[in-house]
């Protein structure tokens, strides 16, 4: 059976972490795949993290399954990280997932399962994975125009032109913060029209946060997701913890459906619960656990707290100080937009060729779309990057 298979494309994000770890050369650079790295390039274990994981194991006395939607002291936990106090919780359902991939999976297959016409509106760019899933499922697909490469910013006009063929039932995804790949962010107006847009045509908003603390604070980075909570009847949510928590590997995501009552909230809980079962049977319980003994304790929050905040703020130096060593090396502003940016990454405005060129002839990665994840510069990097990128993009 398997001579008749055929090669399936690959990811961009996972072919460039190939090349890079074949590549000899010890001055190569990643900035592609998006994991948070230390100044001195490391992507290490949190405090709060190892914390919990070490009273996890004194007390943890079985390792039998906990039911099928997970644990529900994380769903809680997660939900009051996300929504704060904008969901009455007799209208979330939830359920655990393999990372926030799972989540995002999940969803899509109940929007087969239960609105098969309706058509599934992704921002360009998005997310390779978005696409690809969606394919996968034989979903409905449209694109909406997002990011402006002339502005460096949001293509908000382009955005509302397209989004205004939205039909009941459509869902449309949005990314929570740190939108990936571009960094261009939505601003607490952007959402509010978004969801006057949504509430007008009965189009369900389906968001996929997954860098909630990496661009202005934790609040603040749910911002936009909790005013849609607030306006609409029903909202789609898939969360991840492998890069707030750095629990990339453990696989720890959380996939939410708010529902306009208690009855429907039921009947979502049903379905997403059954989706796991079909899918792998149980979710994954390590990362989930560990999030939730983290956001359960006072101590091991505020450790949290302090760690993630100190991620947060070395990205943003990271981007003023890149936006600076460019403005050195072009006597230009041209690169300015980088600095507004938020989150992991942006895109900077590079062909396929010059991503090749930057690649080839200067041994830095980036993703072949322009996307650079700026928590892989670090202050030794940052001037032979600025360097090189003046010199191939300008
Ligand atoms: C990324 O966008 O680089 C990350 O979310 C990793 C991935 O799975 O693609």
């Amino acid at each position: 059976m398997f001579d008749t298979l055929t090669p399936p494309e690959a990811d961009k994000i996972l072919k460039l972490m190939a090349m890079f770890a074949a590549d000899e050369r010890p001055e190569k650079v990643d900035l592609g795949v998006g994991v948070y790295r230390t100044p001195d390039g490391r992507t290490p274990v949190m405090k709060a993290v190892k914390q919990a994981e070490e009273r996890i194991w004194q007390s943890q006395e079985s390792k039998s399954y906990v039911g099928l939607a997970g644990d529900p002291g994380f769903h809680h936990a997660m939900g009051d990280l996300i929504l704060g106090d904008t969901a009455d919780p007799t209208r979330v359902a939830a359920i655990a997932t393999p990372g926030g991939t799972g989540a995002v999976r999940q969803i899509m297959e109940l929007m087969r399962n239960t609105s098969p016409d309706a058509t599934l509106w992704i921002s360009d760019p998005s997310w390779p994975n978005h696409m690809a899933i969606a394919q996968y499922l034989r979903l409905n697909v449209r694109r909406y125009r997002y990011y402006d490469v002339e502005t460096g910013g949001l293509d908000r006009d382009g955005m509302m032109a397209d989004l205004a063929s939205i039909q009941r039932g459509d869902l449309v995804l949005f990314h929570g913060c740190c939108h990936n790949p571009s960094g261009a962010e939505l601003t607490a107006q952007d959402w509010r029209d978004l969801g006057a847009l949504l509430d007008r045509t009965g189009a369900i908003p389906f968001i996929d946060i997954a860098y909630q603390g990496f661009g202005e604070g934790l609040d603040e980075d749910a911002e936009g997701t909790r005013i849609l909570a607030q306006m609409l009847p029903e909202v789609l949510i898939a969360a991840s913890c492998s890069k707030n928590f750095g629990l990339y590997r453990d696989r720890a995501g959380v996939a939410f459906a708010l529902a306009s009552g208690e009855e429907a909230k039921g009947k979502a809980q049903a379905a997403l619960a059954s989706l796991n079962r079909q899918n792998y049977s149980f979710p994954p319980d390590h990362g989930a656990r560990v999030v939730d003994t983290i956001l359960h304790d006072p101590e091991l929050a505020a450790t949290w707290w302090t760690e993630l905040t100190a991620m947060r703020e070395g990205m943003l130096a990271t981007r003023a100080a890149l936006t600076q060593a460019l403005q050195a090396e072009t006597g230009s502003d041209r690169f300015g937009f980088l600095a507004s940016h938020r989150g992991m990454f942006s895109l900077i405005g590079a062909t396929p060729d010059q991503v090749e060129t930057l690649r080839n002839d200067h041994a830095i990665y980036v993703v072949g779309d322009g996307r650079m994840n700026v928590a892989g510069l670090t202050p030794a990097s940052i001037p032979k990057v600025a360097k090189a990128l003046a010199q191939v993009l300008t």
